[in-house]
């Protein structure tokens, strides 16, 4: 069976810089390296999904720029379904601007054709959303357009994933049409009105409506609790890191994919660490999502080892 997505979100080609440490305010320093690799959540969370095995469709919006024609070239030889990709004259392609230094990365992403993405192009493509059994959606594309495809999907009885990135407060009807929310720590915060604590601020999410709020927490791993439930904590894998960029995005997948084929959350979640943990041992965001079988190939070395 391959459970069938739809993925509504950003493409962005990603200008990766690497420096033994970021410069200071006013200051020059020489990098290492450059590399233009596909990126974008939307667009990363897709391809993903296809070399996992799901049915995935990605509606977004693009320039009509070289950009542009890689990032759909990288969607259409993963797998994924471009039809609901809009190719704009008025916006150059997203970018996002990545420096890779001391082991962490830091991004500054420039929405272009993002912002074009707007409720009439969920219109255009309901169809999509129809025959999709989850929707999986981020917020590098305008609040309106998230808002508005989450209560379609909802309407339509579709199961619905956020995940907040990057976080800003989020509406009340907003956050009642979503199953699972996936915050990392930092986006907790924003969402839950600076609530610091973790149990508390994904309460404060639960009251306002979300049926499962699933926070990461790195290579600590998970705090999940879905509404009416007791908190539970699900361990990460502490493998190798090459690039952190898109681990997000590796673990949103690999719980949709899991969802999709109908197991319960805490398998959902196990499975999404270990998509996670195949992908930061790789560079590039869409290069290092990992296929079913790279991870079954993780799963099985990890029960081997002691
Ligand atoms: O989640 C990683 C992604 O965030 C990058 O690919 C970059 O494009 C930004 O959108």
């Amino acid at each position: 069976m391959r459970p069938k997505i739809v993925v509504i979100g950003s493409l962005n080609m990603d200008l990766v810089v690497q420096a033994s440490r970021p410069p200071a305010a006013g200051e020059t320093i020489l990098g290492e390296g450059m590399q233009f690799v596909p990126g974008g959540k939307g667009a990363n969370q897709a391809v993903a999904l296809a070399r996992l095995g799901a049915e995935v469709a990605l509606i977004g919006s693009v320039g009509k720029d070289f950009f542009a024609s890689e990032l759909l070239f990288s969607l259409g030889t993963a797998g994924v379904d471009r039809t609901g990709v809009k190719e704009v004259e008025t916006s150059g392609t997203g970018a996002a601007f990545i420096l890779l230094a001391e082991g962490e990365n830091s991004i500054i992403v420039v929405p272009g054709a993002n912002a074009c993405c707007t409720p009439a192009d969920i219109d255009a493509h309901m169809k999509l959303i129809q025959n999709a059994d989850i929707v999986l959606l981020q917020m590098e594309i305008p609040l309106e357009t998230v808002s508005y495809a989450t209560q379609a999907a909802k309407r339509l009885g579709k199961t619905v994933i956020l995940n907040p990135a990057p976080a800003q407060k989020l509406p009340d009807e907003l956050l009642a049409c979503i199953d699972y929310l996936t915050p990392n720590e930092t986006e907790l915060v924003i969402l839950a009105d600076g609530q610091a604590g973790l149990e508390e601020g994904i309460d404060t999410l639960l009251a306002s409506g979300v049926r499962h709020v699933i926070t990461t927490l790195g290579a600590q791993g998970v705090a999940s609790k879905q509404r009416g439930q007791q908190l539970e904590r699900i361990p990460g894998y502490r493998v190798p890191v090459v690039d952190t960029t898109g681990a997000g995005d590796a673990f949103n997948a690999g719980l949709a994919y899991a969802l999709g084929l109908g197991k319960p959350p805490g398998e959902a979640i196990s499975f999404a660490n270990k998509v996670a943990a195949v992908a930061v041992g790789r560079f590039g965001a869409q290069l290092g999502m990992p296929t079913l079988e790279e991870v079954v190939r993780f799963s099985e070395s990890c029960e081997q080892s002691p």
